[in-house]
């Protein structure tokens, strides 16, 4: 089984077998992931480089780790301190990149499709890490890999994400792979947090916690990702925590053995309650982060198995 893509851009593109290719071999890593001796072969003599043009603790350290455990030259790039800060541009960057013959290039950008541009001009493999509000489709992955191993199944649950939709890479990927893979979604949030044109993505949408988790498999919170705010778009922490932050109270409206998931980074006291966070036997994202090292190494290891099939040119 190989991806038929070059890149790994979105999971719009994906079809289901090729998503449900990833996580089978996502499953093997995480058992690789787990024994003493941890290296595999996949990437050996291939070069990876990141480049994060915003912060990022777990993507950059997963993809980091997930390219050293399968061989790979990582290479992470301080944007900071990159010729970005002196003009050029990322179009530019990434042409200097590429005449050092990487292999992978992973991509984060705070600009929506900024990485999908770079890939149309480099010779090797992209994964986009996030950009903008547009996608981060390897957290979709590691979400639902997280689920299928929680629930035993991929499909007909019903999947309630919470919080700041508008402005979620996280809640499109994810939005996207359940549909595809015949799930329910619903979105619960303040109207001021929904995106526009919300009602042709045929999820269900609700303002009350209490009304969208009604008989919910699984509970998504999202970060109010004020980054991305230009305005005031809730009243205050204090009323948006007792409106629509994850509490005993709240969960206790969601199936009896609901688990609750959040993409990180967190915010005690704004989205989520810190003891349903802790909650081991409810909340999974610690094993979100744990499979998230696991697919990355999937997705690197599947579009490499291409780049070794398929001669290099420039896609554009
Ligand atoms: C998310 C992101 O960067 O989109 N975090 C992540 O990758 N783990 C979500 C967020 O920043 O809130």
């Amino acid at each position: 089984m190989t991806f038929r893509a070059r890149h790994l851009l979105g999971i719009e593109p994906l079809a289901p077998p090729e998503i449900t290719a990833l996580l089978d071999l996502a499953d093997s890593y995480v058992d690789l992931n787990r024994r003493a001796h941890k290296h595999g072969e996949a990437l050996a003599g291939l070069t990876q480089i990141n480049m994060f043009f915003e912060n990022s603790t777990r993507t950059q350290a997963s993809f980091e780790l997930a390219g050293k455990r399968l061989g790979a030259d990582v290479m992470n790039m301080s944007m900071q301190a990159s010729s970005i800060n002196k003009g050029e541009t990322l179009i530019d960057t990434a042409l200097t990149l590429n005449a050092m013959h990487p292999d992978l290039l992973v991509v984060r950008h705070p600009h929506s499709g900024a990485v999908a541009l770079l890939a149309q001009k480099v010779t090797c493999a992209v994964l986009n890490a996030g950009d903008g509000r547009h996608e981060h489709p390897t957290q979709a992955l590691l979400d639902a890999l997280t689920i299928r191993r929680a629930k035993g199944r991929l499909h007909r649950l019903t999947v309630a994400i919470c919080g700041d939709i508008a402005h979620s890479r996280v809640a499109r990927s994810n939005i996207l792979l359940l549909h595809k893979l015949e799930n329910r979604v619903r979105l619960i949030g303040p109207p001021t947090l929904m995106p526009a044109g919300i009602a042709d993505w045929g999820v269900e949408v609700f303002d009350d916690m209490r009304e969208g988790l009604k008989g919910c498999d699984v509970v998504m919170m999202l970060r109010l990702q004020r980054e991305r705010m230009d305005g005031g778009f809730v009243p205050s922490v204090r009323e948006y925590y007792h409106r629509f932050g994850l509490d005993a109270e709240k969960l206790s409206h969601a199936h009896g053995d609901a688990i609750v998931m959040h993409p990180g980074p967190m915010n005690r006291g704004v989205e989520i309650d810190g003891t349903i966070a802790d909650d081991i036997n409810r909340s999974v994202i610690q094993e979100q982060v744990e499979m998230g090292v696991a697919v990355r190494m999937a997705a690197m290891d599947l579009l490499a198995r291409n780049l070794r099939a398929r001669p290099r040119e420039v896609m554009a």
